[in-house]
This record gives C-alpha cells, structure tokens and sequence, in this order.
C-alpha cells in the first residue's frame, strides 16, 4: 500500500491545478472588486439604494443558478470542457460590464459573471482534486482558495488604483476580462480528469492522461483502483444521495457549506470599510488601508494553510480555526460595545478583525472547498458538491444582504456574538461529524465513506498518515 502510493510529483500536476485555479482568482476578483466600484456607478447612474443593491448582489444570484447546474453540467460535458466555457463567460461578462452604457446592462452583465462564478467555483476545486495525487491533493486543491483571496487583494488594490480616474469603474470590471482570457487559452491545453474520462469508458485516453500527471509512477494500479470503485458505484444514482447511504455525507457537505458563510466572513470581505469607520477609523484612506490589510493577511494565512494541509490534516485545521474565529467574533463585540468613545476601539477591532480572517483563511475557507471535492462517490461527486456550493451561494447572499439591516437594528456587537456563537456550533458539528480525509486516495474515501450509515461511524473512522 505504501508502495503503491510512494510519493510522486509531476511538475505536470501542479502547473495543471495553477492553471485552473485562475478560476479562483477569477471568483475573488469578481465577487470584491464590486465594494469599490459601486460607488462610482452610482454617481454616473444616480442609482436608488435598490439598484445598488441589485448590481450588487447580481454576481452573488448568477452564482447560485451557476453552481447548481455546475454538476450535472459537468458530468455531461466534462469537468475541463465546463472550465473552459466558464472562462468564456467571465471574458464576455468582464468585457460586457466595462462598456456598460447603462445600470440595466450592468446588471445582466453582472449576473452572467455570476454564472461563470458559480460554475467555476464547484468544478475548479472538484477538477484539482481529481487529477491530484492523494499525497499533495489538499496542497493542490488549497491553491484554488489562494487564487481567491488573490483575487480579492487585486480588487482592491485595483480599486483603490482607479478610484479617481475617469469612469475608473469601467476599467475595475474590464480588467477581468484578461485573467479570463488566460484561463481560457490555458485551459485549452490542460487534460480531462482522468476519473470523469473513466466514468464515461474512455479508459485508454484516462491511462494516457494518469501517465503524464504521475509521472509514470503508479499509474497501472490508481486506474484499477478508479475503476474497481466505479464499477461497484454503477447504482449510485442522483436520488440514491439522499438514501440513508449517502445522507450522512450530503449532510455533512451542506452543513460545511452553511458553516463556511454563516460564521461571517463575507461581513469582513466586502464590507471591511464600513466595519473600520464604524470602528472609529475616521478617515476613509485608513479605512482603504485596514481594508487593503485584511486582503494582505487572508492571502499570506492561504499561502501557509497550503504548506498544513496534507501535513496535520484537515480536522486540526478546522477545529483550530474556529476557536480563532469564535474569540475574535467575541472580542470584536466587545470592541463594539466598549463604545465609540473610546479612542483604541479602532486598533482593537482591527487586531481582531484580523485574527478572524487568518483563522478563517487556515481553516473554513479552503477546508469547505477539500473536503467537498473529497467526499462524494464519482458516480454523483458532481451533482453532490453542485448542491453543497448552491447552498454556500444562497447563504453568502443571505449574510451579505442582511449584515448592515443586523448591525442597524441589534447593533454591531450582538450582531458579531451571533456569528460567534455559530463558530461554537460549527466546532462542535466538525469534534464529532466531519471525518479526516487526509491520507487516503478519493476511492479510498469512498469505500470508507459509502459504508457508513451514520456519522459515528465515519467520525470513527482512523486518520491516516
Ligand atoms: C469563500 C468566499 C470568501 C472567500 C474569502 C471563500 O472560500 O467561499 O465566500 O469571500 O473565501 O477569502
């Protein structure tokens, strides 16, 4: 068994997952840059408070419809062909929104991005983890959410770049368009899964693929293991997810997905200013800049979760993360209900603010994306992890459309003690529902995975090294 899983990386596999995971970057891009941008639409436009919202959340709509038709999608067309189209969108959408002559087109524009979003969101993360060796998949799979939070950072900085220039807005959402176009010749040349290859018979192209990501190494026995596993999946089918025999990990899917936006991290993401000059950062450039800050620490705590992930695995990051996130919730309430009149409140609610976002970008952030891409048989991997991002996108819009009504009508403390208290919730679903992935190739998940009728018994499950 050791033998057979001795560690091997192609540089292949790697340039492959850094490829795709531009989708990433596309996805951060395009769900931050927007914070910045509205602002000058609406001067150009003389948007209502309702229009904002619409350009606004647009994106958010659109990756919700895009991520539950991601997986049948995928399944039909394959899991690289569907990148590829959404890398078409985002190029069509990042144009069509910088020329946008008026509000209306800005928002359809803004939706068809979503829809990019939202593909690309399921079927990036879900394509890394199938053509990575089981040894450095979390590492690979991680890169997809460093590419987010680098996405994010350029938003803003993008922002913060063309804030004063003549209709900067415009080149904010353009300039998407040329990471698109890099997605799509890039992945022009990448190769199909090998695992969604084998789902449809294609099993001497899925041996020719396997070959040059692995290098060679092992490839004879990860295909007859892909293979054996499929052929006992042949009943698995779309409703057969929500039988007792799956319901334990569809739930443990969606649950993550609930957990991963509810916890508030999107409050911080796209409305990091409001929170700083609420805090007592008077002027707006400190606020950009404690902005700009928060950006900087996500993708730096990104970069380390990558180097973590395979070594102590994905329960210890999780459960870490959110004693981080559940404290700086709690002490950033506190911030807040010390009272504006206190003159630290703003560097303390930043320290906080940015203990939240390390534990949160070691922890929830990427782990969300692994073990969704981990733990559905082949047979429905896609559809499953469609449904479980479908529900993230609902939850993301859910929070970020609430937060500022929240902090009006309970005020900033309580409102953040509320999304303390569903980190305590969420540590206490991963100690005792969320298994350790780490150490085990997908098909062994599966067959650990499918057998279990209830989450004790996966919970039971070993970690291995
Ligand atoms: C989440 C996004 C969030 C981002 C922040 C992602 O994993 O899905 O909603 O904005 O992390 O880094």
């Amino acid at each position: 068994m050791e033998q057979r899983h001795a560690p091997q990386t192609s540089r292949y596999v790697i340039w492959v997952a850094a490829i795709s995971a531009l989708s990433g970057l596309l996805f951060g891009y395009d769900t931050g840059v927007i914070s910045g941008a509205i602002l000058l639409i609406r001067d150009q436009f003389g948007l209502s408070a309702f229009m904002q919202e619409i350009i606004v959340s647009a994106v958010l709509l659109g990756a919700l419809v895009g991520a539950a038709a991601a997986g049948n999608l995928s399944d039909h067309f394959g899991r690289k062909r569907v990148v590829i189209m959404a890398a078409v969108v985002f190029a069509v959408g990042g144009v069509a929104t910088g020329l946008a002559p008026d509000a209306v087109t800005l928002a359809v524009g803004r939706v068809l991005l979503g829809l990019a979003v939202g593909v690309a969101s399921c079927i990036a993360p879900l394509y890394i983890a199938e053509v990575a060796p089981m040894h450095i998949r979390g590492a690979l799979v991680f890169l997809n959410q460093l590419a987010i939070t680098v996405g994010i950072l350029s938003a803003y900085i993008v922002d913060y770049a063309f804030v004063n220039a003549f209709e900067g807005w415009r080149w904010m959402l353009g300039l998407s368009a040329i990471p698109a176009l890099i997605l799509w010749m890039g992945m022009l040349r990448m190769p199909e899964s090998p695992r969604w290859l084998i789902s449809r018979g294609q099993l001497t192209q899925a041996r020719v693929i396997l070959d040059r990501l692995r290098g060679g190494h092992n490839v004879e026995a990860e295909l007859e293991e892909i293979q054996d596993s499929f052929a006992n999946q042949q009943d698995v089918t779309w409703g057969e997810l929500f039988s007792p025999r799956l319901r334990v990990v569809l739930v443990i899917g969606l649950v993550l997905a609930l957990m991963q936006q509810m916890t508030g991290i999107n409050t911080v993401i796209y409305y990091a200013p409001s929170i700083l000059e609420s805090a007592g950062f008077g002027t707006a450039s400190l606020s950009i800049l404690g902005t700009m800050g928060v950006g900087l620490i996500n993708v730096l705590a990104t970069i380390v979760s990558v180097f973590l992930v395979d070594r102590v695995g994905r329960r210890p990051l999780l459960l870490f993360g959110l004693v981080g996130m559940a404290t700086s919730m709690g002490l950033m309430g506190l911030a807040f209900q010390a009272g504006a009149s206190n003159p630290m409140l703003g560097w303390f609610a930043t320290g906080s603010l940015m203990l939240y976002v390390t534990s949160f970008a070691v922890s929830l952030g990427p782990v969300f994306w692994l073990i969704v891409s981990e733990i559905y048989p082949l047979a429905v991997r896609a559809r499953a992890m469609s449904l479980a991002v479908a529900v993230s996108w609902v939850a993301n819009l859910a929070v970020s459309m609430t937060f500022l009504t929240l902090t009006e009508s309970i005020g900033h403390a309580a409102t953040f003690w509320m999304y303390g208290a569903i980190c305590v919730v969420s540590w206490f679903f991963v100690f005792y529902r969320v298994p350790e992935t780490k150490g085990r190739s997908l098909e062994e998940l599966e067959a650990a995975l499918l057998d279990k009728a209830t989450s004790e018994e996966i919970q039971g499950l070993p970690a291995q090294a």
